[in-house]
């Protein structure tokens, strides 16, 4: 049995979260969900965003899965996602983007993987105004060799372990001279020690025009923490949209799990998001707990359901009067 703390999280989280628990359940994986508070109800209740009991919770099972959090804009808040990642140094986030058979989209055979430095760059938290009148900010970015090079690390090996053939940094050297400057030198000599993964650099501007005119041509992508973040969202725009991609934020000796969308506002107590990115957060924690075979099972259900595109949310059929709930349903049914 796997103890795996549960965070329901805000706005979309809860019906999303709990399609995806009851799809990993009838899995038959072998699961013990612990639940824990985080958010904006956590906010309301105890007057923190990530209580002390949470922080236990994790501390203690080292895996998390958890549905979007919140994070008020303004000053006062740090993001509590930001601030999860740097306390269990979750260091890389990777971000898988694939084609779907059944999701309507521009582009065909699109299988990329960002890479994420996770814990490194701009989002630190280091930032203030420089003078009383605050009309001037200035927010550090923090880029280490060490850094650099154990997620250099991870993209090489994640791209030996998973039979892909190149790995794409993408980074803004030549104006930030010393931040991405560092991360680019890092990644020209780690790639020494890969002689079989073809090595590209892109200058990331770049980057963003090369994926929408030929995404097809990208393997795994690695790059720093905000370039990540933005590059996820534009790839996942690729494949379909948000409602479509998991995310893994794995560190040395914990992982978090968890889709690369936010708590969606806008679309909260409908019913009708899209419920497969935190279901396949759930198949990456599955394989990363070594439940391949019920990881297995609930993919290819997934799947089948978008293939068949009878039971799917709006955000991909702007037809379809199917709900969250229904589509969790129409995968438990499928998986048999
Ligand atoms: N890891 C996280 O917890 C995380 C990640 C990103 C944003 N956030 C937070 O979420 C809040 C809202 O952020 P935002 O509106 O910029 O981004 P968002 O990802 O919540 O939404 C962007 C757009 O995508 C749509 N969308 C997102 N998920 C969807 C789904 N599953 N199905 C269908 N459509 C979906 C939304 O309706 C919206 O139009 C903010 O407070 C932000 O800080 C949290």
């Amino acid at each position: 049995m796997h103890n795996v703390t549960l965070i329901k999280g805000d706005g979309i989280g809860p019906s999303i979260i709990e399609t995806a628990v009851k799809i990993i359940n009838a899995s038959g994986a072998k699961i013990q969900w612990e639940e824990a508070e985080a958010g904006l109800k956590a906010y309301e209740k105890y007057q923190t965003l990530l209580p002390d009991a949470t922080l236990a919770s994790i501390d203690k099972n080292r895996v998390a899965f958890k549905g979007p959090l919140t994070t008020p804009i303004g000053k006062g808040f740090r993001s509590i996602n930001v601030a999860l990642r740097q306390k269990y140094d979750l260091y890389a986030n990777v971000r898988p983007a694939k084609t779907w058979k059944g999701a309507q989209t521009r582009f065909e055979n699109i299988d990329i993987v960002v890479v994420r430095e996770n814990t490194e760059g701009l989002y630190v938290g280091k930032e203030h105004y420089i003078d009383k009148a605050e009309d001037t900010a200035v927010s550090l970015a923090i880029v280490t060799r060490a850094g650099s090079k154990r997620i250099m690390e991870y993209a090489f090996n994640y791209a030996k372990e998973n039979d892909r053939k190149k790995v794409t940094v993408c980074h803004k050297a030549n104006i930030l001279k010393f931040t991405s400057g560092l991360f680019l030198e890092v990644a020209r000599e780690v790639a020494q020690n890969y002689p079989d993964i073809e090595f590209e650099e892109q200058i990331v501007d770049a980057s963003c025009m090369h994926l929408i005119m030929h995404p097809e041509k990208f393997d795994v992508i690695v790059t720093t923490n905000m370039f990540g973040d933005i590059l996820s969202d534009l790839t996942a725009g690729l494949v379909g949209g948000l409602g479509l991609i998991p995310g893994a934020n794995i560190g040395k000796d914990a992982a978090l799990f968890e889709a690369v969308h936010g708590s969606a506002p806008d679309i909260a107590d409908k019913n009708i998001a899209n419920p497969t990115a935190v279901i396949m957060a759930g198949v990456m924690m599955l394989n990363h707990l070594g439940e391949t075979a019920a990881a297995t099972k609930i993919q290819t259900a997934v799947e089948k359901v978008i293939d068949e595109g009878k039971f799917v949310t709006p955000d991909l059929n702007p037809n379809s009067k199917v709900g969250t709930t229904e589509m969790g349903n129409a995968i438990i049914e499928m998986m048999g």
